[in-house]
């Protein structure tokens, strides 16, 4: 299953929002007989690519999956037959299927005779595709990710506000490749005017279908000679108002091809991206759209990345305006995943 989760990894950022997976054929004698995974959305599943591979060798054999086998004919034919004429023994898998339309691979499975066990490794499987599972989980809103590089002293910028480069080369290569995996990037409205950032995939990870770029900024007060507005017609960029914004203003951003979503809250905006098709956004800061998203309970996921480096007083908290909490109630979450990059520590955890 470890392999299987590994293999799924090779789909990131080409078959969203069709979930990760991976899948290991093992032989009657339970030697590796065939390898797959989901790479490319609307292309075969893992389970088919892992069963042509083993052959002949699959029959009395074990399928090894990262994700319950699809029961149901979408793009590609149903799991379940292919895992059947294939002469498969036993199914082993990780996480359930929520899709209310594929489900019930595995009950399918047991019935035709094979032996199925699910849920192993299901939390790896399942922090895996969080985003995937967030669609099912809050369907009015995309699945929500924030991404910050902070000094050890928990800032994102120093006392001019400047944050080029908190982090190393390493950190900066994986968020390019987190980039790639979701539907939109999204910054505030200061880190738009003060970086002036293009938002853009230029990692090693080419994606399926490039990255909505949106700026939160309640009054839209964004100069059109901005990076993201002035190349808005090559790749799709979209500001997100508040009700402060003037009309001057929204014709400006309109005029230069960039969307414009007016809301009058921050729940109410991601509702309408999802409304056009978000189903997932990694938002880059700042401190104060970071605190306002925590504050309102719209993040699933924080990718933290902690530099070794002190910025002090005046430097840009990571986090303004985040409401105190008592200690014993305070909400604490989930360490999905703790690695160095370089010289910089990225911690990823999960709203529990
Ligand atoms: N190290 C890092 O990872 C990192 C990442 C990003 C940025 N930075 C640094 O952080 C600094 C900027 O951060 P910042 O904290 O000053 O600002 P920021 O979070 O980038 O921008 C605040 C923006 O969010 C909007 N906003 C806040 N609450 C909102 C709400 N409820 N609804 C809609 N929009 C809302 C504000 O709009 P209004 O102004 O109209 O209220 C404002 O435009 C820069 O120096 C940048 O270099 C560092």
């Amino acid at each position: 299953m470890e392999r299987a989760i590994e293999l799924a990894w090779r789909g990131w950022g080409r078959v969203h929002p069709n979930p990760l997976v991976g899948a290991v054929v093992l032989d009657a004698a339970g030697a590796v007989a065939g390898e797959g995974f989901h790479g490319e959305f609307g292309g075969p599943h893992a389970e088919r690519v892992a069963l042509a591979a083993a052959g002949a060798r699959a029959r009395g054999g074990t399928l090894v999956v990262s994700l319950e086998p699809c029961h149901h004919q979408g793009k590609q034919p149903p799991c379940t037959e292919a895992i059947l004429a294939a002469g498969i023994a036993r199914v082993v898998f990780a996480l359930e299927d929520p899709n209310p339309v594929a489900m019930g691979g595995a009950e399918a499975l047991r019935a035709a005779g094979l032996a199925v066990e699910g849920g192993l490794r299901r939390a790896e499987a399942a922090a895996q595709n969080a985003p995937f599972l967030g669609g099912y989980r809050t369907p009015e809103r995309p699945w929500v990710a924030l991404k910050l590089a902070t000094s050890l002293d928990g800032r994102i910028a120093d006392q001019l506000g400047r944050s080029r480069w908190i982090s190393g080369e390493q950190a900066r290569d994986f968020v390019h490749w987190l980039r790639a995996g979701v539907d939109a990037i999204g910054v505030g409205g200061a880190t738009a005017r003060v970086d002036d950032p293009s938002l853009t995939v230029r990692g090693a990870v080419e994606p399926r279908v490039a990255p909505l770029r949106v700026v939160f900024d309640q009054t839209g007060n964004l100069p059109t000679t901005l990076e993201v507005l002035r190349t808005a017609r090559e790749r799709p960029t979209c500001v997100v108002a508040g009700p402060l914004l003037s009309s001057e203003r929204a014709e400006a951003i309109e005029a230069v091809g960039a969307r414009l979503v007016r809301s009058s809250s921050l729940r109410q905006g991601m509702a309408e991206l999802k409304r056009q098709g978000i189903g997932s956004i990694v938002v880059e800061g700042g401190g104060q759209l970071a605190g306002a998203l925590l504050g309102e309970g719209l993040v699933d996921r924080y990718y933290w990345i902690q530099s070794p480096v002190w910025l002090g007083e005046g430097g840009v908290p990571a986090v303004a305006g985040l409401p105190g909490a008592e200690l014993a109630t305070a909400e604490r979450w989930t360490v999905v995943e703790r690695r160095a990059l370089g010289a910089d520590t990225l911690l990823v955890a999960d709203r529990a």
